[in-house]
């Protein structure tokens, strides 16, 4: 094609074409439907540092979040691990809390209720030692006010096959979630864990089992040694690395998953800033949640938000639905 006709195509395309907006001063629409649930826009808190949102209701207005994935929820509470528990890295820190929680029936009692009229949607991360544990909670909180959705964390160690995570093979994760996909109506989510050799293989057999939506990435497992005691810092020898230092890696591994399958993917890891999350946005991500970045910022959700319309804005993009895998074309935006 020469280079006259090629020019004269371009300009006989409207914005439209390019699902683009003529109207820079139009609002951008940040809802977005992950796995069946309706966000209003597509931040949320990820399991873990939220807790269970008191601390934050305090710092800001819940409702401003699109949804709250709450810490690990097992059938009976969890002690955790020995401490230290926690430790800073360059750019980034390394936990080892070992999943400790009230256990679900607390959860329920003391937790769920203040969360219910927080104006945003809730989904429950859930844990388990065994298949069995995870169906058991899956099952007891089906159809419980106030949840919109389940998210399966699937890095636990399975007490039967020797400790090793479920997330770690494709036939055991499978398993799990084809036997809780049996006991609950409830949009389901499935977590992967970042320590495999091939993810992709991971997040297509959560799909085949009945996964209405993957999120990922859990943190890295990795240590520091104390140089003076001459051991290893955390009382648990290794941790979960989170933080800006993980980003490129859960960045690569969304590209990877959302090329991969067909259902919708919460891409997480590192996210600090609203580039941040349009890239994992651009990398195949319906949405996007924070963990570590809201320990030192607690303001991070309502930055991203902002950011995000911004640039949808700036760039004359209507929605996120424009936006999203539009990296996993090696073109780009043509
Ligand atoms: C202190 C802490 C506790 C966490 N607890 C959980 C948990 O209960 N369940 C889970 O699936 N992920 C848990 N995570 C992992 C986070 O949800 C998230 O996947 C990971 O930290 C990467 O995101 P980030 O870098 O934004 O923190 C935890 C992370 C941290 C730092």
């Amino acid at each position: 094609m020469n280079k006259k006709r090629c020019q004269a195509d371009l300009e006989s395309k409207t914005n439209n074409d390019y699902g683009l907006t003529n109207e820079s001063s139009v609002q951008p629409d940040l809802r977005v439907n992950l796995a069946g649930i309706e966000l209003a826009n597509p931040i949320l808190a990820a399991s873990g540092p939220f807790g269970y949102g008191h601390q934050y209701r305090e710092l800001f207005d819940l409702s401003l979040l699109g949804g709250i994935i709450v810490k690990g929820i097992s059938p009976e509470p969890w002690e955790g691990n020995p401490p230290p528990r926690l430790a800073e890295t360059t750019g980034g820190m390394l936990n080892a809390i070992g999943l400790q929680n009230p256990g679900l029936e607390k959860f329920l009692k003391e937790y769920l209720p203040s969360l219910r009229g927080s104006g945003t949607k809730i989904i429950v991360n859930v844990i388990g030692c065994s298949v069995d544990e995870y169906a058991a909670v899956a099952s007891r909180l089906d159809g419980v006010e106030g949840i919109d959705g389940l998210e399966l964390n699937i890095s636990c160690p399975n007490v039967k096959a020797g400790g090793i995570a479920f997330g770690t093979d494709p036939a055991s994760t499978g398993n799990v979630v084809s036997t809780v996909r049996k006991q609950t109506g409830l949009p389901l989510l499935i977590k992967l864990s970042p320590n495999v050799t091939d993810i992709a293989s991971i997040a297509r057999a959560a799909e085949e089992a009945g996964a209405d939506g993957l999120s990922l990435i859990n943190t890295l497992s990795g240590m520091l040694i104390d140089l003076e005691k001459k051991t290893p810092l955390l009382g648990n020898t290794f941790g979960g690395l989170s933080g800006p230092a993980i980003m490129p890696v859960a960045l690569k591994m969304v590209w990877q998953v959302a090329g991969a399958v067909k259902i919708p993917v919460l891409g997480m890891g590192g996210i600090n800033s609203a580039r941040d999350a349009l890239q994992f946005i651009m990398a195949g991500a319906r949405a996007v949640a924070v963990g570590t970045g809201l320990f030192y910022n607690p303001d991070l959700p309502a930055e991203i938000k902002e950011g995000i319309a911004d640039y949808l804005q700036q760039h004359r993009f209507p929605d996120l639905k424009s936006i999203e895998k539009i990296a996993q074309d090696p073109k780009g935006e043509e």
